[in-house]
């Protein structure tokens, strides 16, 4: 994949973030959303691949746009035919709210290297690149603490595990409680608390507990880039769900995904904050009809990570 493309696609997470921020506590979770897809989809148009949404908004009869199988760029004789995975909105709640960490994000790779995950969850279990090939997802919490802290060189007391703020999670915050490392407890937004885990700066050690299956395959595509480490397995509520994760190609339900089986190959992701989060700033809008966003653009290939801080002017390219 050319190395520009990640150039192109931040532009694609930049208008949707612009977009959706406008909506920033409003209380309107869909029409931030469909703020961000719209931007998405549009922005899509002028970037200059062959690509096939796989991970999107949903199935074709679901979303309107930006769905699972959705052709999308400009397509050219030397367009490069590429997968994507994307969430125009990563917390749709948080931004409804004006809470913390929700951004738009986007993961690129050649054709055929992301798992088709179906929209179920998935028990996750995320680490940085220290505790890499340490984790265990079928092992007990105790046990990934204890092989995770001592990768870090910290006490377990010291080792800090994010988990989503759910009734389903009760078991797994007693245990890591009982274990006495540290919890932090969020209410959206695995993807950014996956990436959490690979920057020191964040405070964070280990993602634990169930989250979006299609937010698995956005994580395990960008710890890719930054050498962290991600497990996960499917976690079905029903027997639909099991029916169209086999219509997708899903064989053996209760595989054990590792990070390269969920996102193989090259991978690109480019991420824009919506909201001010501990990953990225959320947009800013300024006087004069500017606004100003913060991105993250990191390509598996080279392990480069960019952070873009761009200036946007409204009253030219209005939103
Ligand atoms: P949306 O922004 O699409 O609502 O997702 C937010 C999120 O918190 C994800 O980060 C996470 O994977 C998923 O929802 C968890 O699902 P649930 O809210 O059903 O526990």
């Amino acid at each position: 994949m050319d190395r520009n493309l990640a150039m192109e696609f931040v532009r694609i997470t930049e208008a949707a973030a612009l977009a959706s921020a406008r909506l920033m506590g409003r209380g309107d979770e869909k029409k931030a959303d469909k703020a961000a897809v719209d931007a998405m989809r549009k922005a899509f148009d002028s970037v200059r691949i062959d690509g096939t949404v796989v991970i999107g908004e949903g199935e074709r009869d679901e979303a309107p746009m930006l769905y699972i199988g959705e052709k999308v760029g400009k397509v050219g004789p030397d367009s490069p035919k590429v997968d994507i995975a994307l969430d125009p909105l990563e917390g749709t709640t948080i931004t409804a709210r004006g809470g913390e960490n929700a951004i738009s994000v986007i993961a690129v790779a050649e054709k055929g290297n992301f798992l088709h995950a179906p929209d179920t969850y998935m028990e996750k279990i995320a680490v940085g690149p220290k505790a890499r090939g340490k984790i265990d997802i079928k092992a007990e919490p105790i046990d990934n603490i204890k092989a995770v802290a001592k990768a870090l060189g910290k006490d377990v007391e010291d080792v800090t595990v994010i988990i989503l703020d759910r009734p389903r999670h009760e078991k797994l915050i007693h245990d890591v409680r009982s274990t006495g490392a540290r919890i932090k407890l969020i209410s959206d937004g695995d993807v950014s608390a996956a990436i959490a885990t690979c920057r020191g700066d964040a405070g964070v050690d280990i993602l634990m507990g169930s989250g979006g299956a299609p937010e698995g395959v956005i994580s395990a595509a960008a710890l890719r880039c930054i050498d962290g480490d991600f497990q996960g397995y499917l976690k079905f509520r029903s027997d639909e769900e099991k029916k169209r994760a086999e219509k997708m190609g899903i064989k053996d339900l209760n595989k054990v995904y590792t990070i390269g089986e969920l996102a193989k190959g090259d991978v690109m992701f480019c991420a824009t904050g919506v909201t001010d989060g501990n990953l990225l700033k959320g947009v800013r809008f300024m006087d004069h009809h500017r606004a100003q966003t913060h991105s993250l653009v990191m390509r598996s290939k080279t392990g480069t990570v960019r952070e873009i801080v761009a200036h946007h002017r409204l009253d030219i390219k209005p939103l």
